[in-house]
């Protein structure tokens, strides 16, 4: 998709902050990026080359252009162009809204400002931010340069104006953006990926099962279905011919037991060995780079192939 803002910011160059610089260099966009830690550059630079052929296969491009990536050393540097700036530093209340009175007070007055955050309320993180109209979430997923997903939360002062500019400058990056209606914490993914997660640690923590056992109930059953159809088309599917009324006839009623508990279980010494224990032993000694490689060539064949059945259900 067409859209006319072409030069970004990147402020934040860990884990997410690579991943968006990386779609957006896939994109040809002209990226700026800043972090306070000035050592990543050695580290972003390798990353954008050990990514770059599946990127490139996934976007279907020829050339990588670094010319059009610049790493500078300070902040105000980094944003006097920027139309469109993508926080992506360490998940904090405190640290982002002090951050983001930096980068309201540097940005162009109607650059659009989004935040990578995972959960934090935008009113609260933005609260001294000048110009809260242009200010919002932009919630990707890890590897962003693979993951098309991106949750755009307004906060109470955002106007639809900058949302709409946001939701252009996603899908001109390839990505399907899910607009909220207004903010809640955790958003949508994370607080289902979060239920998950809570329920899975309970498990560990009560000895029925390793963490290799709950990934496989996950990878060979749920998983497999959820890339193509989420929680309630795979659910309708489930209740047989009469689709979703089935189920909650027959399933509904086991809400009420309930399987799982709300609260989370206290991160002991205990747990938390059996789940970095447990994680250590399923990767067999391999590097989470070496992990990262596998896992980003299955999402390259896994979204071709997706690419093939998502029109048929949802056209
Ligand atoms: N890791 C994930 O799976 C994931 C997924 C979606 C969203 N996010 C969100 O993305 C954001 C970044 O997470 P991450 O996983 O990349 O963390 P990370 O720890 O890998 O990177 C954070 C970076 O922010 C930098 N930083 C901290 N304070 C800064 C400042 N004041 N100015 C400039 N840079 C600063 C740090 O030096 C670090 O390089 C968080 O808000 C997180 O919730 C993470």
């Amino acid at each position: 998709m067409k859209n006319n803002i072409k030069n970004v910011a990147v402020v934040g160059t860990g884990v997410i902050g690579t991943g968006w610089i990386i779609r957006c260099l896939a994109h040809d966009k002209k990226v700026v990026a800043f972090d306070k830690d000035l050592k990543l550059k050695k580290r972003l630079v390798a990353e954008i080359k050990r990514t770059w052929p599946y990127v490139k296969k996934l976007f279907n491009k020829k050339k990588l252009n670094l010319k059009n990536f610049i790493y500078v050393t300070s902040i105000q540097e980094a944003l006097k162009e920027a139309d469109f700036i993508q926080e992506c530093a360490t998940e904090n209340y405190k640290l982002k809204t002090k951050l983001m009175k930096v980068i309201g007070n540097y940005a162009k007055p109607n650059a659009i400002i989004s935040s990578s955050s995972s959960g934090l309320l935008p009113t609260k993180i933005y609260s001294k931010c000048k110009n809260p109209a242009r200010t919002m979430i932009g919630h990707p997923f890890n590897p962003v340069y693979m993951c098309p997903g991106v949750e755009i939360v307004p906060g109470k002062k955002t106007k639809n104006k900058f949302l709409n500019k946001a939701n252009k400058f996603y899908k001109s990056i390839s990505m399907n953006p899910i607009m909220l209606k207004k903010e809640l914490p955790g958003y949508l993914s994370d607080r289902l990926q979060e239920a998950l997660w809570r329920e899975a640690l309970h498990i560990v923590n009560e000895g029925y099962a390793t963490t290799k056992d709950l990934d496989r109930a996950i990878e060979d059953g749920p998983g497999l279905r959820w890339s193509l159809m989420g929680t309630f088309l795979t659910f309708h599917l489930a209740g047989g011919k009469a689709g979703m009324k089935h189920m909650l006839e027959q399933f509904g009623p086991a809400l009420k037991l309930p399987w799982t508990k709300l609260k989370a279980p206290k991160l002991s010494k205990k747990l938390s060995s059996r789940v970095i224990n447990g994680t250590r032993k399923q990767a067999k000694g391999k590097s989470v780079e070496k992990l990262s490689k596998i896992r980003d060539e299955y999402l390259l064949k896994l979204q071709k192939l997706r690419k093939k059945y998502e029109d048929k259900i949802r056209k």
